[in-house]
């Protein structure tokens, strides 16, 4: 489905009846990322998966920046009419469910924030981004593909699931350049959240793959510390993208929290 926002469509799928939860998916992927939970967890809630600004149907027109996404999402809510959603972002997903905690709090039910941190980027991922921005101007998304591919998945995904393995670089080759390198950009630029984590007074649940090379369980567990009343579940198995990686323990932490809310 496509909703007009602003300045932009947004590419969404929207399934099932509830409370709202709306799914922020990683870079430089696009909505189908979720489509192990949304076939899983509609008995839960109402899920919601747009594509973020630049990827899969929605518009890759400038400005990139994680607060544009925020607003984006704020836009978007009001087109599908949700007042007050959990949101659930992976990495990138993550940062935005921060920046979006930052300027629509009131909007925010619960978080799920997956592989994902509140710290900026450090001098040495600052590096990579722009080798990255490079790569995607002169070599396009493939080439970004095979080099994000590695850090994305974990060991025992990439030793017995190579047939998702692929499935994940068919998404990441599709990506639009012009969103991926606004995504960079958006990244490189964003702040420290770290400051932000004690006003989050919403239930919120923490996960992290146990493989995950991009985000360390000792990450995972900061961010998780940061926020009073959270907690932190760790998937075994799974690297970076752990719901796409280990979808049923996933869908498992994420389903049992979902209807926790229920009760609160
Ligand atoms: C993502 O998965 O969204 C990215 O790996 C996040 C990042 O590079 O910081």
């Amino acid at each position: 489905m496509i909703a007009l926002t602003g300045d932009i469509e947004i590419g969404y799928d929207d399934v099932g009846v509830g409370t709202p939860a709306v799914f922020l998916h990683p870079f430089p992927c696009d909505r189908t990322f979720w489509a192990p939970q949304l076939g899983a967890l509609v008995d839960h809630s109402r899920c919601v998966a747009p594509d973020l600004r630049g990827f899969g149907e929605t518009t890759a027109s400038p400005p990139f920046s994680m607060d544009q996404y925020a607003d984006d999402l704020a836009g978007f809510l009001d087109a599908v009419g949700i007042q007050k959603a959990v949101l659930c972002g992976l990495s990138m997903g993550g940062y935005i469910a921060l920046a979006f905690w930052r300027r629509h709090r009131h909007r925010v039910r619960a978080l799920v924030l997956a592989d994902t941190r509140a710290t900026p980027d450090t001098d040495e991922t600052l590096g990579r981004r722009r080798q990255l921005i490079d790569i995607a101007r002169s070599r396009g998304a493939a080439a970004v593909a095979d080099m994000q591919i590695g850090p994305l998945v974990g060991k025992s995904t990439r030793e017995r699931n190579p047939e998702l393995v692929d499935a994940l670089h068919h998404m990441l080759e599709n990506a639009p350049v012009d969103g991926i390198v606004g995504a960079l950009e958006a990244m490189m630029a964003r702040p420290d959240s770290t400051g932000l984590l004690a006003s989050i007074d919403v239930p919120t649940l923490v996960v992290v793959g146990a493989e995950d090379a991009i985000i360390s369980e000792d990450d995972a567990r900061r961010l998780q510390s940061g926020i009073a009343g959270s907690r932190l579940e760790v998937i075994a198995g799974a690297g970076h993208t752990s719901s796409f990686e280990r979808p049923a323990a996933f869908n498992h932490v994420v389903g049992s929290f979902l209807a926790s809310l229920n009760y609160q």
